[in-house]
Formats: structure tokens, sequence, C-alpha cells
């Protein structure tokens, strides 16, 4: 069976066709869809704060064996109400502590605003909850580090919210950059999240304001580095395996005067080890081209897309070595009309269960699953199996870092240095 895209291995049913490509040798443990065993015993979890995420996360569990609702909460009852309706049998209740006080609720999932992760995650763990917390892991750094403290000492979980590191399409590429080096020396890499919009909620009275608008206001957000930026650059020093050793940046509030005191757009150059400079960009007043991150190498540039068609493009610099299997693989004309090798996440759809994609392990088949379900099952294998979690704690912090000086840079408009201490406890 010929492959759709020619860049990612496929199942014919009966194994992996086998192609002269890394991914055929990389992919040649592959087992069958294996059976599952004895059934499992069935984690009971809370969702705290059912606002745009929670609910969003909410349509996902259902679907992921072993896994009970058991209780919402949310200070806004229009946001719980709505969630209730998508989990009819779960106690709601409006105080979070409610919660935690119930010994049957093993796993809390917290999607509250980010100027109370650092508050619910801390007491939920020291309550003996396992805690997923969505992204950005904290306000600040030393509320991350408060979170890391605890989840280790009360021997816990607690994953961030950064789904691409359960994405098939960004594991792929993590594994052609990191272990087939098929950039060559990477010198550069850029990400931009542009949007056409205030993000601004309307509210019906007033007093609501600080509530359902908590991102355009400092004292409760971190802006759109926090909220865009950081998957992007979570995303980059996956890749690079690094942190940043200095950031520059310019913002304003030069669009949307409407009262926020939070930057609507943001523009940074991070500097990285061996002289990898990484800029970045966020827009609230244009959308072209979209989201996207690029690593540019002196043998190549892959750009990935995460949004509905999530899609990778390689691009070869001419003077680079041939690859073997590039005559079988889909090329697309893209940007600057560069003829690009296509990486797209719709072969995953075929993977079977068993196969590790980069740093991912795939439990039954990935077939339509978005990055958010897996990083969901991800959370739940966890707690089931001690599975390691993907983007855990570390993971978070290290984002956390990178996004809040690039925010102090910015704010006191200097170049500021990283100093390793800011990523570890
Ligand atoms: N991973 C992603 O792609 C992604 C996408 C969107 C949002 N997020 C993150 O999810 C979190 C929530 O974002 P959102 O867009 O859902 O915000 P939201 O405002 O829509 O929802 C937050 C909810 O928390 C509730 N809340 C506030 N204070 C509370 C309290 N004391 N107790 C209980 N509930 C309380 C609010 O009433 C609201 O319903 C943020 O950290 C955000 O960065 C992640």
């Amino acid at each position: 069976m010929a492959s759709d895209n020619g860049s990612l291995p496929e199942s014919d049913g009966n194994g992996l066709v086998q192609r002269p490509s890394p991914f055929s040798r990389w992919f040649s443990h592959w087992k069958r869809e294996t059976q599952v065993g004895a059934p499992l015993e069935p984690i009971h979890c809370a969702v705290i704060g059912t606002g745009a995420q929670g609910q969003y996360l909410l349509r996902y569990l259902p679907r992921i064996p072993g896994v009970v609702v058991k209780a919402l909460c949310d200070a806004y009852p229009p946001n719980l109400d709505e969630a209730h309706r998508m989990a009819p049998s779960a106690e709601t209740v409006t105080n979070y502590r409610r919660i935690l006080d119930h010994k049957d609720i093993t796993a809390v999932i917290n999607t509250t605003p980010l100027y109370l992760h650092a508050e619910v995650v801390n007491n939920a763990l020291q309550a003996g909850k396992h805690v997923f917390c969505e992204k950005l892991m904290a306000y600040s750094i030393n509320e991350a580090k408060s979170m890391a403290r605890t989840a280790q000492s009360c021997g816990r979980i607690l994953q961030i919210g950064h789904q691409r590191r359960y994405s098939v399409l960004y594991n792929y590429a993590w594994h052609l950059i990191r272990n087939e080096k098929i950039l060559g020396r990477i010198t550069t890499a850029r990400a931009q999240w542009n949007r056409n919009g205030s993000w601004r909620r309307p509210v019906s009275d007033k007093n609501l304001d600080p509530l359902l608008n908590w991102r355009l206001y400092s004292d409760r957000s971190q802006g759109l580095m926090a909220e865009l930026a950081s998957h992007q650059l979570h995303v980059v020093n996956w890749f690079l395996d690094a942190t940043p050793i200095a950031v520059t940046g310019v913002g304003g509030i030069d669009y949307w005067q409407d009262g926020r005191d939070i930057f609507d757009n943001v523009h940074c150059i991070f500097e990285y080890p061996n002289g990898v400079k990484v800029s970045y960009e966020a827009l609230t007043t244009n959308q072209f081209d979209g989201f996207y991150e690029q690593f540019m190498g002196d043998e190549g540039t892959i750009r990935l897309t995460s949004d509905k068609d999530e899609q990778g493009f390689l691009y070869r610099e001419p003077k680079a070595q041939k690859l073997e299997w590039a005559s079988a693989a889909r090329r697309v004309k893209s940007g600057a009309d560069a003829e690009a090798i296509l990486l797209s996440a719709s072969a995953s759809r075929k993977l079977l269960s068993g196969a590790k994609v980069g740093q991912m392990q795939l439990h039954g088949r990935s077939s339509g699953k978005s990055d958010y379900q897996l990083e969901m099952e991800g959370f739940f294998n966890s707690i089931h199996n001690g599975e390691p979690v993907l983007c855990n704690w570390e993971d978070g912090l290290k984002a956390c870092a990178t996004i809040i000086i690039a925010n102090q840079a910015m704010l006191e408009q200097k170049r500021l240095l990283y100093t390793p201490d800011m990523f570890t406890l």
C-alpha cells in the first residue's frame, strides 16, 4: 500500500510497509495492535476551572478507558452549568477545596486562570491528588518552583499542558532533528502566532471583567508570551535540548487601547547556546501566516504547524546530501516558492499500538486523536501504570522561566540574562 505522504510510515494491517527511509528502520520494532489486559482500576477525577479550556479537555475524558469525571468546580455559575451538561453525573461545587476533601478523587485537572495555578496545584498535590495543570505552569518562576517542590515532596504526578509534547508530528520532527540530524547544525529558529482579534470577552456586568478577561490584566496574566509563546518556546527548548542564555524584546499596547495593561504585540530575540538565535513574534492585529515554529540548520529547514491540519514541511538546502528516501516522499510548493517534503500527521492515523514515535509511546491507535486527547491519555497512563509524563514539571519550569524573563526584558527594555538556577530547583 502506498503512503499518502511518503514521509511517515504506515501500516497495511500486517505490519509496516517497508520503504527506504530512516523511519522504516526506526519503526522496525513496531508491534501489532496489542490486547489490553485486565480492566483498569477506575480513576476518579475532577476538573477545576470549567471555562473554555476546562470544557475543551472535558470532551476527551469520557473517551479514556478507566476515567470517571466525579466533580466539577467553577466560581462562575454559567461555566459550571455548561460543563455539567457535558458530565451530568459529576458533582458540582464552586469552592475547589471541597474537591480536595474527596478521598476517592485521585486526579485533578487544573484549568483555572494563570494567577491561580500555584495555589490550586499546591493544595491539590498536598491533598494527595495527581495533577494535570494547564500552561503556563505558573505566574512566576518562584511559584512554578513551589509547585515542583510540592510534587516532589508529595510523590505525586504533575504534568503541564504543553500539548505539542504529545503530538505525533512534533515527536516525529524531534526524532528527525535530534536523532537523524536532518537539519545539520541548527543556527536559527523562528516562531510566531499571529491573530486578528482583541482577546476581550463581552461581559454583562463590569464586576465580572477581571474574572472573565483575566488574560488582559498583568496582575493575573503574563499576556501573549504565556498564552501563546509558551507552547512554542517549550518546543524550542525541547528540540534544542537547551534553555536560553539571554533575551531582548519589544512589546506594546499599540492597538487595543481598551484598558488592558498587557502587550497586544510582542517581538523577542532569544540567544541560546552555540550561537543559536530564536526570534519570536505574536500579533493581535493581523493573522497573516498564522502560527508555526521553524528550525533552520545548514542542511535544511523544518516548519511545523499545529492547527487543524497539523503539518510539517521539510526544505533541504541545495548543498545538503540527498536523502535516500526523499524520492518516495510527497512534495508540495510552499512559502517562497520553495519545494518542501511534506511531513503530515495524517499518516499517524495508521500508526499501530506499541509504536514509539520520538519520545512518545502510543497505546491503541492514534487515529483521529488530537494532541489534547493524547496528553490526557498520557496523564492517566502515568497514574495507571507509572509511565513517565512527557511534559513534566521540569519542562514546565523551563518554559515558564523562558517566558517570565522575556516579559521582564520587554518591560524593562533591556537585554536580560538567564541564569541556570532559574530553570532548576
Ligand atoms: N493548552 C492550551 O492549548 C490552552 C488553551 C487555552 C487555555 N489554556 C490555559 O487554560 C487555563 C484556563 O484558560 P481558559 O481559556 O479556559 O480561561 P477561562 O477564563 O475560559 O476559564 C477559567 C475558568 O476558571 C474559573 N475560575 C476562576 N477563578 C476560580 C476559582 N477561584 N475557583 C474555581 N474556578 C475559578 C473561571 O470562572 C473560568 O470559568 C489557562 O491557564 C490557559 O492558559 C491552555
